[in-house]
């Protein structure tokens, strides 16, 4: 395993690459997108791209339906820093890599993180397109990208989870999408590893645990993010009702096909919300 001195410097070298591509702009907000949400990146005025393979010890997006690259640029009159595609644990990246952008967004000095993804919904008031304001997280895989030496310049080893997705940004979220009229459930999401979507049996006990949607991604970066103190608000578009939950299997084409239905409501809630921040 890698040392955290070591670690620490592959994200300096990292950060610093992506510090002189994007010249002097300075983005002052982190957008994730998840599968099938990343158009919101080709609507970004002045847009600057940067591939992931061209960072310095970054990884590369496997996912169809996640493109790889940073997108820099203006929405909603702010100058953001969006990742087109982003890493999965599943993809077989260790969490140290998977979470290496949220740090690098760290040191470019982002401390608000938009974080999305697409999501099996749980929560029977739900439907496919449902888009859910995530008022806080499971972590059932048992694995965590802060396990290893602490990295005391990032943050302490202990932190608090109580408030992770921040409460301002909420009541910001829901405010705008009252105002623009687009609805906005809430919700606890529950983070698996996958690659497999779950099993009905293993959706009938994340309900019994108070879960409403279910997903591959987010827990890890939101980790990292609140370790070192970056505010975070999380969207996840449901993109399917989980596994059991009606007659049809699941696909990552559904997923994806849902995703592209909904995305004209999420790029306007998004903008809207980045807007205000
Ligand atoms: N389960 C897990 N992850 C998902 C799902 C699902 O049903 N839909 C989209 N991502």
């Amino acid at each position: 395993m890698m040392t955290a001195a070591e670690y620490t410097r592959q994200v300096q070298e990292a950060a610093a690459y992506v510090r002189s591509a994007l010249g002097g702009r300075r983005p002052e907000i982190a957008i994730t997108l998840g599968s099938g949400l990343g158009d919101l990146a080709e609507r970004l005025d002045a847009p600057l791209t940067i591939p992931y393979k061209e960072i310095p010890h970054f990884p590369v997006s496997t996912v169809s339906g996640h493109k790889g690259q940073f997108v820099c640029g203006k929405l909603g009159g702010k100058e953001v820093l969006c990742m087109q595609g982003r890493f999965h644990y599943y993809e077989g990246y260790d969490l140290k890599q998977v979470t290496m952008p949220v740090r690098v967004m760290k040191l470019l000095g982002i401390d608000s993180l938009l974080v999305t993804n697409a999501a099996g919904g749980i929560n029977t008031g739900f439907h496919a397109g449902t888009l859910m304001l995530i008022e806080d997280h499971l972590n059932l895989t048992g694995e965590n990208p802060l396990i290893g030496e602490n990295l005391d310049a990032f943050g302490d080893r202990f932190f608090d989870m109580t408030v992770a997705y921040d409460k301002e940004y909420r009541t910001l979220a829901k405010a705008t999408a009252e105002e623009l009229n687009i609805p906005l459930a809430t919700g606890v999401y529950a983070w698996l590893t996958g690659p497999n979507f779950e099993t009905p049996a293993e959706i009938r006990y994340l309900r019994t645990i108070g879960a409403d949607a279910v997903g591959m991604s987010t827990v890890p970066e939101v980790l990292v993010a609140r370790h070192s103190g970056i505010r975070v608000l999380g969207i996840s578009c449901i993109t399917n009702l989980a596994a059991g939950m009606t007659d049809n299997t699941l696909s990552h084409e559904e997923v994806k096909e849902t995703a592209d239905r909904v995305q004209n409501e999420f790029i306007r809630l998004v903008t809207g919300i980045v807007s205000r921040i």
